[in-house]
């Protein structure tokens, strides 16, 4: 997944728990055994160790901390943590990954976008799976694509249109947001230091650009408030998401629905189609989101009422490689 160096370390893990090393040790625990996605939490836990600054002979080969990305020099400092402090490494191992990847930002926003150019209307904009709530701040972001930029040029965060086709439309289209909150089960404070700390430790700590973004992106929310609510999806819909005359009740997720079992995502959507019947002509609704469907992820808008559901681009999970639908 565009990571040699985390290659390189994975292998090297690999071949440490076939020989009975201290990674063997670990995932022989039955509490860590039996956790999903081992290799990201083990290349998390060893990056948290490097960012937090206790570890700086690791820091000295992870190019997120400035090091070198020498693979040998990072595995073997990994290593030794491991071994010397196991009761560190479990905890760190047994955090739930989480990701809030700025990237989603783009086919998001130009979602915003088309809903603008279509009912020109304020937006009250409502995020499910926020984690952090980074991106709920969309509309401070700068985007840049070939001949054509939208947003402040002093921006922290610039996200570039990195796409294979077409391009977003309406950017002339007025953007105001009137009202921005969103929820999370497990939500992360931008102003904690530890919940940062977690957030760049699940990025390859050799894509830099990205560690670069999310840093900045946890910056600009410092700057820019919005609240993220600790709740589950359906509850929180149920409470707080009503369609209001003179503005557009917008839903907006992205990679949130497969983090969630087969029965809450029905009752997800059951509770979506409750809301989107209570939309008027005067009090729109719309459900905006970039979700997995079945061959690439998929941004698509839903707009209430009519119920007109447009496909605005597929991408990759981190929104790279977009494809815009009906671009010009
Ligand atoms: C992969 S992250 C995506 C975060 C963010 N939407 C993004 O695109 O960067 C999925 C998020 O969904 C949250 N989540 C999972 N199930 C949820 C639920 N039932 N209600 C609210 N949030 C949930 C997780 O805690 C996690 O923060």
């Amino acid at each position: 997944m565009g990571s040699p160096l985390y290659a390189e370390l994975l292998r090297a893990a690999a071949r440490d728990a076939e020989s009975d090393g201290p990674v063997a040790t670990l995932f022989a625990l039955p509490e860590i055994a039996s956790l999903s996605l081992p290799g990201i939490r083990l290349m998390a836990a060893m990056h948290y160790c490097a960012l937090d600054g206790t570890s700086p002979s690791l820091a000295a080969h992870l190019p997120s901390t400035g090091g070198d990305g020498n693979a040998e020099g990072a595995w073997a400092a990994a290593r030794e943590l491991f071994e010397k402090e196991p009761a560190r490494a479990i905890a760190l191992l047994r955090r739930t990954p989480q990701t809030n990847e700025v990237a989603r930002a783009l086919p998001l926003w130009a979602g915003l976008l088309e809903l603008s150019a279509l009912m020109h209307l304020p937006m009250r904009v409502f995020e499910i799976g926020s984690s952090a709530g980074l991106n709920l701040r969309l509309d401070r972001f700068r985007y840049v694509g070939l001949r054509w930029a939208w947003g402040d040029p002093a921006s922290r965060v610039v996200l570039n249109n990195r796409t294979l086709s077409g391009r977003p439309r309406h950017l002339d289209a007025p953007l105001s947001l009137t009202e921005r909150r969103g929820c999370d089960v497990r939500p992360l404070d931008p102003h904690d230091r530890d919940d940062c700390l977690e957030l760049l430790s699940f990025v390859w700590a050799d894509q830099t650009d990205r560690v670069t973004r999310l840093r900045a992106a946890i910056e600009l929310a410092r700057e820019n408030p919005a609240d993220v609510d600790s709740a589950d999806a359906v509850t929180w819909i149920r409470d707080r998401v009503h369609p209001l005359g003179g503005s557009v009740c917008v839903l907006m997720h992205s990679v949130t629905m497969e983090h969630m079992s087969k029965e809450a995502r029905a009752a997800l959507e059951t509770t979506i189609v409750a809301c989107a019947q209570r939309s008027k002509r005067t009090a729109p609704f719309a459900w905006l989101r970039m979700e997995y469907g079945g061959t690439a992820y998929e941004t698509r808008l839903a707009t209430y009422p009519g119920g007109r559901d447009e496909m605005l681009a597929t991408s990759d999970g981190h929104a790279q490689g977009l494809r815009w639908f009906n671009r010009r």
